[in-house]
């Protein structure tokens, strides 16, 4: 049985993360400023934690160090809007935060480092489907900064062998996401609905947006992790799950939920934001390593239905 770290295990990724290691009979320590979430109350008595600040690299080589720690999963980082507000503090959590992980795991040894990017690290005017040979031209701080977490990690695997692999991920979709990035929509549109109440989305009905559900997002964390080295062609995959409109989306609540109130008051702000997102082309990651979503929109838009349905009071 592996030991696995997971920087960030309390946020959204990492709830799900722990799960599903657990799951798999796996020993998870969670590493995390934040003390406690809802979200892991039914596998909290099988979760270790190790509670620290990435920014401070004498906690970080602690928490590998002392839990004997053969696996990191890092998905510690600042995501828009927090990340545009003051650079530096971006960049000391998301990019010196992960200078310390990488030391971490030169010094101590650790079999392998698992790493979360963006589909933000493309910026505008790349192809429609988008793989991993396209320029990185970020627009923001956020992809600015996983550009050069990703570079680093190239650097440490080249220079130190470091175990290091990435992947690239659109917007996730989950219900127990909280952030108030521009995808948001997409996930307020079914759990309003679910808790009963009115939700007006703020695209178009043909607006189109990549999304991945969170259940895959996570899968394809493990099955990199699994993949055998000899499979790897690069360190830094892109993964896709579907495509949707928005219009789409709302039927496919209202399939469940036909007293659903969604409404359309498109912002003209969002729309030049999110009709411009590329999708990502994962051929590799589905050739190399056998990565393979199995949550389709009906598939997703149904499993968020009834964790929402199960444990309400959580989502409010
Ligand atoms: N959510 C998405 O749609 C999405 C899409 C693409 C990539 N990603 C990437 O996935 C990863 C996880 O995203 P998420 O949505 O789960 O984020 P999240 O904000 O839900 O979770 C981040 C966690 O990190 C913790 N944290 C913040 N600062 C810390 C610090 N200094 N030290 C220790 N812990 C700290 C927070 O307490 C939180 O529990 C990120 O790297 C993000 O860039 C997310």
């Amino acid at each position: 049985m592996s030991r696995n770290l997971i920087t960030g295990g309390l946020g959204f990724l990492g709830s799900y993360l722990a799960q599903q290691l657990v799951e798999k009979g796996e020993e998870v320590v969670v590493f995390d400023l934040a003390t406690d979430s809802k979200f892991i109350e039914g596998i909290k008595d099988k979760l270790e934690f190790a509670r620290g600040d990435l920014t401070n690299e004498a906690q970080v080589l602690a928490a590998v160090r002392d839990n004997d720690i053969d696996h990191i999963y890092h998905l510690t980082a600042l995501m828009p809007p927090a990340s545009e507000q003051d650079l530096s503090v971006t960049f000391k959590v998301n990019v010196q935060g992960t200078i310390h992980v990488l030391e971490a795991v030169r010094s101590l040894k650790v079999v392998s480092l698992i790493f979360v990017s963006t589909l933000a690290t493309y910026g505008l005017g790349v192809p429609p489907l988008t793989n991993e040979d396209v320029p990185q031209q970020p627009r923001n701080m956020y992809g600015t900064t996983k550009v050069c977490c990703e570079r680093l990690g190239e650097q440490y695997h080249r220079k130190y062998g470091v175990n290091f692999r990435g992947v690239r991920f659109p917007p996730i979709l989950g219900a127990r996401r909280k952030d108030s990035a521009h995808s948001a929509f997409s996930y307020l549109a079914i759990k309003e609905s679910v808790l009963g109440r009115p939700y007006t989305i703020y695209v178009e009905k043909e607006t189109r947006m990549p999304l991945l559900y969170i259940k895959d997002a996570v899968g394809s964390l493990i099955s990199l992790k699994e993949a055998g080295e000899e499979r790897l062609k690069r360190r830094i995959y892109n993964i896709s799950g579907f495509s949707l409109q928005a219009g789409e989306l709302a039927q496919e609540v209202q399939k469940h939920i036909p007293q659903a109130q969604l409404d359309f008051k498109p912002d003209p702000t969002m729309l030049d934001m999110i009709g411009n997102w590329p999708t990502l082309d994962d051929a590799r990651a589905r050739d190399e390593w056998g990565w393979q979503p199995e949550y389709e929109l009906p598939e997703s838009v149904e499993d968020f239905i009834a964790e929402v349905r199960a444990n309400p009071s959580a989502y409010e």
